[in-house]
């Protein structure tokens, strides 16, 4: 099959169309797209609101993921600048997160000890501040939801037929705050795709959608708010390796006053 138009640019692949109704995703590492299809596999026989997976193909030397290729623009570029688009969108985001949580799954790798090991190979957080985080994360609890972990606007396709989620890649089995925090992290993050919407550029429409985008996941769940702050030193000491330059710093920094808040929390107990 002849590859066609180059459709999207991912910071881990390119995506083409291929055929009449499919496309296909060139990973940059190899290894990614074996994980990805290992991914994509588990997530057909879900049934849940992701690209049908067509299997794993040589293309040119390289490993190529099919799908079943979605038209419509992403979640990112379909939201407005207006408050009701914002807290529109922010509301549905949460609805389908909370949609993928209810599916429950033993066999992927479990999220708090593949964070856990992750955070241990960091080369960025010191040996001290790793026993502190991975004794916080310890105490997190467990749980047996599927998690996407990368599940922020631009991984959604609104598509004729309704949303669907792409970008497997990161999926999880583990505590849906743990999943939920991570995609508030990544709404708060000063690091944007590159050409983002104007609205995005303002960081208090950030917070605005961050706000309402919980708010929805509290009232779906009757959660409390409290798991945020709880999560959000492991979620922070993960996320740094994938960040570059300025925004590994602002992941570092925030990580950083986190944990000397903790000292002060500890130093009193
Ligand atoms: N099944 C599909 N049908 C149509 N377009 C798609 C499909 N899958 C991906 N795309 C397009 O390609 C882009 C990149 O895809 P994807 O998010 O899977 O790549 P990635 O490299 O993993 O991204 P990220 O930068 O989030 O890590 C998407 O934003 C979308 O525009
Ligand atoms: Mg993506």
């Amino acid at each position: 099959m002849k590859i066609g138009e180059l459709l999207g640019i991912g910071n881990t692949a390119r995506v083409y169309r291929w055929g009449k109704t499919e496309v296909i995703k060139l990973f940059y590492d190899q290894n990614y797209a074996v994980m990805e299809a290992k991914n994509a596999e588990l997530i057909n026989s879900l049934m849940l609101r992701a690209p049908k997976y067509g299997g794993l193909v040589d293309y040119e030397g390289k490993k190529g993921l099919i799908y079943e290729r979605i038209d419509g623009p992403t979640m990112l570029w379909n939201i407005e600048p207006s408050e009701e688009s914002m807290f529109y969108n922010a509301r549905l985001m949460a609805n389908l997160q909370y949609e993928i949580h209810q599916v429950k799954n033993k066999l992927l790798p479990n999220l708090k000890p593949e964070i856990t090991h992750k955070i241990n190979h960091s080369q960025e957080i010191s040996n001290h501040d790793k026993q502190i985080i991975t004794y916080i994360l310890a105490s997190l609890p467990d749980g047996n939801s599927i998690c996407h972990y990368d599940f922020h606007p631009d991984n959604i396709i609104m598509s004729p037929n309704g949303p669907i989620i792409i970008d497997w890649l990161n999926l999880l089995v583990g505590n849906p705050e743990a999943d939920v925090t991570r995609t508030s992290m990544m709404i708060q993050s000063d690091s944007l795709p590159p050409n983002a919407p104007g609205w995005l550029m303002h960081r208090e429409s950030r917070e605005l959608f961050n706000k309402e985008y919980v708010s929805e996941y509290i009232r779906l769940t009757g959660m409390n708010d409290e798991f945020l702050e709880e999560w959000m030193i492991p979620t922070l000491a993960v996320r740094i390796d994938e960040m570059q330059g300025e925004y590994r710093q602002e992941i570092i920094d925030k990580l950083q006053t986190r944990l000397k808040k903790q000292d002060g929390v500890d130093e009193r107990n």
